[in-house]
């Protein structure tokens, strides 16, 4: 074999440079689908062409001529010449229309909606196994980190003890602003409106419902898990104040707002989504700003740690690209852990710091044990039961509570005598 033939590249990856350009019908042209336009714009070479894209505003002023852009989804959905559709409007509901239609068509999809995927997965999964079309979402989890079809092939097989992250960049950057420099919540949320790293409604992100949806995600591939999100345990940074950066710091901690799935020793699997403090030693204590990061943990693999930019058209965009290639490989998501699907852990206790100035929140959540308590800082560190977190978390939110996770879990407390701790 000569040196040249040694490295030129096998029939099936030329396909990409010599084949006809698949034709993309876009739908929705904000961040993510400008993102991927000028992504495709500076690759030419990657066989991929915007022939049709949807955007619901007419008249809106836009960066391509005016006869670029049409207003009706459904006439591109029925578009044989369309290779893939990629669906990246802001409107869960419509979103969820238009993909379980395309996906009935037997259409390949790519979508970037984690709200709209976290609400319909198990029905999606079912339309595309009947129309026998494909649905891939990376960009929908972490933005460029490519951690789903990790999860959904690599590690297909192998089991995983846990998965932490750090899914929403727009918390994150509040949180690195106010532990820099002691700036209050407000402001520093001010600021990242203001950099364009929160939106003007910052419930999403702020309350971690953001990041719920992703962690339902995560579940699905890491585990075969499928949840609704409200079965998850949410708890935003609304109610965070200097003096609760201050009492981490102390401990030569951050609070991060982290996403935990772990599986339990007897096999179960509990998913959280809180604040929590992190120590130097996790690699979480160094994603900063507006960044994400993943840890893995495998059973043989041992610890992996994915970071990378979360949000943004071109890294979004880049996500979207790369399910465009995968899908012109054939790939397709195997889920392969739901055909032993594991049981849903919510009878554990939870370790937290709890600050508020309501008595009552302290009576709600009824603590098993407490193990610090300062009356003038107005917080208590002890453990309450996953399950009355779940029950209260709209209340906490109304009252203004914070609550902030230790990272310990262990079962309910049989009377006094505490079983072995797992730590989360
Ligand atoms: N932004 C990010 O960094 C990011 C990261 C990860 C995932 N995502 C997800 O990606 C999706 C898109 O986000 P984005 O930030 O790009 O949104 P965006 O900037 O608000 O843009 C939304 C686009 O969707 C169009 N649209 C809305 N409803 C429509 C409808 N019924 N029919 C046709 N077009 C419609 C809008 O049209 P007009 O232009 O006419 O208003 C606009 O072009 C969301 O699901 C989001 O959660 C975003």
């Amino acid at each position: 074999m000569s040196t040249n033939a040694a490295f030129s590249a096998p029939a099936a990856s030329l396909s990409a440079s010599t084949a006809q350009p698949w034709r993309i019908g876009l739908i929705g042209f904000g961040c993510v689908g400008q993102g991927l336009f000028d992504i495709l714009s500076q690759q030419p070479a990657a066989g991929f062409s915007i022939a049709r894209i949807v955007v619901k505003t007419p008249g809106k002023a836009r960066p391509l001529p005016a006869e670029r852009f049409e207003y009706d989804p459904q006439a591109v959905l029925e578009d044989d010449t369309l290779d893939v559709l990629v669906e990246v409007i802001d409107d869960a509901e419509v979103a969820f229309q238009l993909v379980a239609e395309a996906l009935r068509r037997g259409r390949r999809v790519v979508t970037a909606n984690k709200a709209m995927l976290a609400r319909h997965l198990p029905e999606l999964i079912r339309l595309q196994r009947e129309g026998r079309g494909t649905l891939l979402y990376e960009a929908a989890v972490c933005g460029s980190i490519p951690v789903i079809r990790t999860l959904d092939a690599y590690f297909s097989t192998e089991p995983l003890r846990r998965l932490t992250g750090i899914l929403n960049g727009s918390s994150n950057y509040v949180l690195t602003r106010m532990g820099e420099d002691g700036s209050d919540y407000s402001p520093a949320l001010a600021e990242a409106q203001t950099l364009g790293f929160a939106e003007t409604d910052p419930t999403l992100d702020m309350g971690a419902f953001d990041p719920r949806s992703k962690a339902v995600l995560l579940a699905a591939h890491a585990y075969g898990a499928f949840l609704q999100p409200e079965q998850v345990l949410n708890l935003g940074i609304e109610g965070i104040g200097a003096v609760d950066i201050a009492f981490a710091a102390s401990q030569g901690q951050k609070i991060k707002v982290v996403a935990g799935l772990q599986r339990l020793p007897d096999g179960r699997v509990t998913v959280l989504v809180t604040p929590q403090l992190i120590g130097p030693e996790s690699p979480l204590y160094t994603v900063d700003q507006e960044f994400n990061g993943v840890v893995i943990e495998a059973d043989f693999a041992g610890e992996q740690f994915l970071r990378g930019r979360g949000a943004g058209g071109h890294p979004t965009g880049s996500a979207v690209l790369a399910d465009l290639a995968a899908l012109r490989q054939g790939f397709a998501y195997q889920y392969a852990k739901a055909a032993a699907a594991p049981t849903y852990a919510s009878d554990l206790e939870v370790e937290i710091y709890l600050r508020t100035d309501e008595d009552r929140i302290i009576d709600l959540l009824d603590f098993s044990e407490i193990s610090e308590e300062a009356d003038e800082d107005e917080y208590v560190v002890g453990y309450v039961a996953l399950e009355n977190l779940i029950r209260h978390r709209d209340t906490l939110r109304k009252y203004g509570a914070f609550i902030v996770r230790t990272g310990r879990l262990r079962p309910i407390s049989v009377g006094t005598e505490l079983a072995e701790e797992v730590s989360a």
